[in-house]
């Protein structure tokens, strides 16, 4: 399992301590949540900030788009070089489009799918794709409680994938800890993303081993 702490959860008065603490602590991915105000209920950082954390991380970073324009958004975070940026199914019309964009720009495209959104939505682009992020809870927040029904879904999605031979990673974000890590792993999650969990820890190194199964 590869983890990715969010940074969400972290303190922002000493992000660069913790971006470092996070990165030496054995994470794998740095992931960052960009909310526009607009999709979800809640506003985050843009790109200078961001820029910041790119420097001080010793990690790729994993850019978890929650906005409204997303080509907008695409084209502002694409110079920071993010190992993964990936954008919600639901508010792009366009999603074939905007994932060879983003592989223009030498990033791994990722597609975010909502709690309620079937694995379906996304059949006929899982070639395109290198990862897909299931929400399993409503995007906005870190400290939520998961929502159990992503382990059904997780299962489908790797059925899919299996079935078309494609080369796509599966993320889970959303209220993981310890202890729903290893059902994530079984359904065959490959990445999960923590927050609250890693950055509520006193020892960040443990926390993030823990995840590691
Ligand atoms: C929610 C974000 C998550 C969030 C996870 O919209 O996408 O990445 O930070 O936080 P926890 O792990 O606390 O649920
Ligand atoms: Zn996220």
């Amino acid at each position: 399992m590869y983890v990715a702490p969010s940074i969400l959860s972290a303190d922002f008065g000493k992000l660069d301590e913790e971006i470092k603490a996070i990165c030496d602590g054995g994470c794998d991915l740095v992931h960052v949540d960009v909310m526009d105000g607009h999709f979800v209920p809640n506003l985050t950082i843009g790109p200078v900030v961001v820029s910041s954390v790119a420097k001080v991380a010793t990690k790729p970073l994993d850019i978890h788009l929650m906005v409204e324009n997303n080509t907008f958004f695409v084209d502002l975070f694409a110079p920071l070089k993010p190992k993964f940026l990936t954008f919600h199914i639901e508010e792009e019309k366009h999603p074939h489009r905007l994932i060879q964009k983003i592989r223009d720009y030498g990033i791994s495209p990722g597609v975010v799918l909502n709690p309620h959104t079937p694995p379906e939505a996304i059949e006929f682009i899982l070639q395109d794709l290198d990862m897909v992020l299931l929400m399993s809870v409503n995007p906005g927040f870190g400290g939520q409680k998961f929502i159990p029904s992503v382990i059904e879904k997780t299962k489908r999605l790797r059925k899919m994938i299996e079935k078309q031979n494609a080369h796509v990673m599966i993320e889970v974000d959303g209220g993981v800890n310890g202890l729903n890590v290893r059902e994530l792993d079984e359904a065959g999650v490959d990445i999960v993303v923590a927050g609250s969990y890693v950055f509520s820890s006193d020892d960040y190194e443990s926390s993030i081993k823990s995840l590691h199964v």
